[in-house]
């Protein structure tokens, strides 16, 4: 894997506000059959669980993640990281932010649900600690969906990489 700071520059972790709607929806539309609409985005920020984290590249929105904290359980409800950024390790990078808040949430576990055939996101999770719960048939339109977790602490400590520079993430 290339190494990304030299490659595409330093990186921005922060989390996102209503403010950051416009990216969003852009990032949302280049990634998904179904995006989620501006509504969509709206109800969830109105959440007081809600956690949304992005990745910024020269002020662009590069990647992001919602989840919802309820400790002990926190819930991944996307992952989306941009067609042009993706294969740099954004979203392992996510993830393992995801953890860290999850650990000092005091929360215990990591729950999501994905499309069995998205390889890339299936491999990505395995290779971060999840496992695999359970599976529903026709889940989602496009088809069945399996049902994974991780046990944070089961993940090591998490050490941002050289040249990502935290900003507001508490
Ligand atoms: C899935 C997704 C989030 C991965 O993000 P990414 O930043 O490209 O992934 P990373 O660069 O962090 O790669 C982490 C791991 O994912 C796996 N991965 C990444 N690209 C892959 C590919 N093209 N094929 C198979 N596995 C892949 C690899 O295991 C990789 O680890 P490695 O580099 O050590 O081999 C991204 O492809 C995406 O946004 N896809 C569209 C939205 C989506 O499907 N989200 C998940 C819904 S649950």
């Amino acid at each position: 894997m290339p190494v990304l700071t030299e490659t595409i520059g330093p990186i921005l972790a922060r989390k996102l506000t209503a403010d950051d709607l416009p990216g969003l929806v852009i990032l949302e539309k280049s990634t998904e059959k179904e995006p989620w609409t501006v509504d969509n985005f709206l109800g969830e920020f109105e959440r007081p669980f809600f956690l949304p984290l992005g990745l910024f590249i020269n002020n662009e929105l590069a990647a992001f993640l919602f989840a919802w904290l309820l400790p002990p359980e926190t819930h991944l409800l996307k992952l989306t990281v941009s067609p042009r950024f993706q294969g740099f390790g954004l979203g392992a990078g996510l993830i393992s932010i995801l953890v860290d808040l999850t650990r000092r949430s005091r929360g215990e576990k990591i729950l999501l649900e994905v499309l069995q055939t998205n390889q890339k996101a299936v491999t990505l999770y395995r290779k971060a600690g999840f496992t695999i719960d359970g599976r529903a048939k026709n889940y989602y339109l496009a088809g069945d969906a399996l049902f994974m977790s991780l046990m944070i602490d089961d993940f090591p400590a998490y050490r941002p990489k050289d040249g990502v520079i935290w900003e507001n993430v508490s």
